[in-house]
C-alpha cells in the first residue's frame, strides 16, 4: 500500500474501472474476437460462390469493425492499464511480477493485430483476382491474433479468481509463469469467453444486416441464414463452457453472486434476475432458429434487439465476475484494497498508519482523530466506497443505523465487517484506528464533503518525532486545508 492514493470521489474508483473495462469487453468480444472470423468466412464464401454483393457487404462491416476496434477498442484496452495502475498499483504490480513475459507477449500480439486490421481493410480492393485468397488468409490471421490477445488476458483474469498452486507459499510465492497461466479457472473461462464471443459476434453481424441490407433482399436472406447457423452452432459450446466455468468458481465466490448481480438492496431479486437472463438467452436461440429456417420473415427489429440483449448479458457477466472476486485482487494473496493477506495481522496489531508512507499521522490522538480517520478511509475503504456518491459509505451506515449513529457501534461493525459481509476485507488496522475511522465517518455524516485523493490534495509524509517540519517538506502538501494546518502545528 505504499503509493499515493488516487481517489475519484462520488463516481468511485470501482465505477471508473468498471466503465473502462466493460466498454472494452463489449467491444473486444463481439467486434474483434467474434466478428472478424465471421467477416472472413463471408468473404471466403463470396469468393467461392462468386457473390460480389456479399463481398461488398463483408467489406462494409469490416470498415465499421476497423473503426471501432482501432479507436474505442484500443483506447479502452490501454485504458484498463492506466486505470488499474492508478487505482490499484499494488495489484497490477503483483500481477506484473508474475505475468511479465505474458504481458510483453500480449503487447507484441496486440501490435500485430492492429497492423493486420489496417492491412486487412486497406488491401480489400487491392488484393483481388487470383490474389483474393491471400486477402482471405490475411483475415484468417487477423482472427487468430484477435483470439490470442483475449486468450492471454484470460489467463490473468482466471488467476485473479483462483491463483491455484501459486499461493501455496503465501510469504514468497514463486514466480512460476506456467503454473500461474494454468490456473484452475483458465481453460473453463477461455472456453466460455471464446464461444460467447462467437455468439455475440454473430449477433453483431445480424445488427449490421439490419443497417446495411434491405428487408426482402436476397443478400440479407442468404447472409442471415449463414450467420444464424453460426450462432446456433456455438450455443451448445456456450452452455458447456458456462457449466464448466461455474464448476470451478471457488465456493466463497459463489456466495457473492446474488449481491454481485444486483447489489445488496436488490439481491433478493436475484432468482427473478436469472430468469430474465434465461429468457434473453432463449430468445436469442429462437431468433437464430428463425433466421436459419425462414430468414426472410425475421423482422428487422429482432436483429437489432438481439444484439443489445447479447451485450447486456455480456456486461452483466463481466460485472459479476469482477464482483465475486471480492474481497480479493488475488485470492489468498492480496485484498482489493492492496493489502496483502500476510500483512493483515501486522497492521491489525501495530496499526495501518504506522506503516503507511503517505498519511498525515503515524499515531492516532484525540486531536488528529478525524484526519487520521480520513487517511484510514482512503487506505482501507476507498477502493470500493465513496463518501456520499456511488456505494457511498455514509449511505451504507445510514441503511444500517438510521440517522442516529453510535460511534461505538460503528467501531464494532468496522472491526468485524468481514464476518458479516465476506465480500469486504477485514479491517486492516488497530482498535484505535477503527475508532478514528468511526470518528471520521460521524464527522463526514455531519459535514458531507468531497474526499480528495492524492491527485488533487497532494501527499503528506508524517513527521518523525523531534524533527522540524521544514526538514520533511511534503512534495505538494496536503492541499490548502486542514492537512497543511496540521503540518504547521506539528504532531
Ligand atoms: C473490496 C471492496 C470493499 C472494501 C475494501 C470495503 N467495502 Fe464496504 N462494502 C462493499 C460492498 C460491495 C458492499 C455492498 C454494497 C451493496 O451492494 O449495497 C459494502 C457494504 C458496506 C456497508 C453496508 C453493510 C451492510 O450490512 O449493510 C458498510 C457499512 C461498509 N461497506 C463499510 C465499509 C468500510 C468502513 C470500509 C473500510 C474499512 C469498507 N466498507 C471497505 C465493498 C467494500
Amino acid at each position: 500500500m505504499d503509493f499515493p492514493l488516487f481517489f475519484l470521489d462520488h463516481i468511485g474508483n470501482r465505477m471508473l474501472m468498471a466503465l473502462v473495462a466493460i466498454v472494452h469487453v463489449l467491444i473486444n468480444h463481439p467486434f474483434a474476437v467474434g466478428a472478424y472470423p465471421i467477416v472472413v468466412l463471408l468473404e471466403w464464401w463470396a469468393l467461392r460462390k462468386g457473390l460480389p454483393a456479399l463481398d461488398a457487404l463483408a467489406r462494409k462491416i469490416t470498415f465499421l469493425l476497423f473503426l471501432i476496434t482501432t479507436t474505442l477498442g484500443a483506447l479502452t484496452g490501454v485504458g484498463i492499464w492506466l486505470t488499474a495502475a492508478l487505482i490499484a498499483p499494488f495489484g497490477i504490480g503483483s500481477l506484473l511480477r508474475v505475468f511479465f513475459s505474458a504481458w510483453a507477449f500480449e503487447w507484441i500480439i496486440f501490435i500485430i493485430e492492429v497492423i493486420l486490421i489496417v492491412f486487412y481493410y486497406v488491401t480489400w480492393d487491392k488484393l483481388t483476382g487470383v490474389r483474393k485468397k491471400w486477402h482471405v488468409a490475411l483475415g484468417a490471421a487477423l482472427a487468430a491474433f484477435s483470439w490470442i490477445t483475449m486468450a492471454v488476458i484470460t489467463a490473468i483474469l482466471g488467476f485473479m479468481m483462483n491463483p491455484g498452486q501459486w499461493v501455496s507459499d503465501v510469504v514468497t510465492p514463486q514466480v512460476d509463469l506456467l503454473g500461474a497461466i494454468l490456473n484452475p479457472i483458465y481453460l473453463p473461462q477461455l472456453a466460455f469467453r471464446t464461444s460467447y464471443s462467437m455468439v455475440t459476434g454473430g449477433l453483431m453481424v445480424l445488427f449490421m444486416l439490419s443497417l446495411f441490407t434491405k428487408k426482402d433482399s436476397d443478400l440479407r436472406a442468404v447472409t442471415l441464414r449463414r450467420v444464424s447457423l453460426w450462432i446456433l452452432a456455438w450455443i451448445p459450446f456456450v452452455a458447456l463452457g458456462a457449466l464448466w466455468y461455474w464448476r470451478v468458481v471457488p465456493e466463497f465466490m459463489k456466495q457473492n453472486v446474488s449481491v454481485a448481480l444486483l447489489s445488496m438492496k436488490f439481491s433478493q431479486w436475484h432468482g427473478q434476475f436469472l430468469w430474465i437472463v434465461a429468457g434473453f438467452a432463449v430468445s436469442l436461440v429462437l431468433v437464430s432458429v428463425w433466421g436459419t429456417v425462414s430468414p426472410r420473415r425475421v423482422p428487422t427489429v429482432f436483429l437489432l434487439v438481439s444484439f443489445f440483449m447479447g451485450l447486456w448479458i455480456l456486461g452483466h457477466f463481466e460485472r459479476a465476475r469482477e464482483f465475486v472476486r471480492k474481497p480479493y485482487i488475488i485470492p489468498g494473496y492480496m485484498y482489493a484494497n492492496g493489502i496483502r493477506v500476510n500483512e493483515m495481522p501486522i497492521f491489525q496489531r501495530d496499526g495501518l498508519l504506522t506503516y503507511a508512507t503517505y498519511a498525515r499521522h503515524r499515531t492516532v490522538t484525540e486531536e488528529n482523530k478525524i484526519e487520521a480517520g480520513e487517511d484510514i478511509f482512503l487506505l482501507a475503504c476507498s477502493r470500493c466506497h465513496t463518501s456520499t456518491g456511488l456505494n457511498g459509505v455514509v449511505n451504507k451506515f445510514n441503511a444500517l443505523y438510521g440517522d442516529q449513529w453510535d460511534p461505538t457501534a460503528l467501531k464494532t461493525f468496522i472491526r468485524t465487517m468481514h464476518t458479516a459481509r465476506p465480500y469486504m476485507p477485514p479491517f486492516p488496522g488497530s482498535a484505535k484506528e477503527a475508532e478514528a475511522l468511526a470518528a471520521f465517518l460521524v464527522d463526514l455524516k455531519a459535514r458531507p464533503r468531497t474526499i480528495h485523493g492524492a491527485q488533487s490534495a497532494g501527499v503528506s509524509i508524517p513527521q518523525i518525532e523531534g524533527k522540524e517540519n521544514k526538514d520533511f517538506p511534503s512534495p505538494l502538501g496536503r492541499g490548502q486545508g486542514e492537512g497543511s494546518e496540521q503540518l504547521k502545528e506539528g504532531n
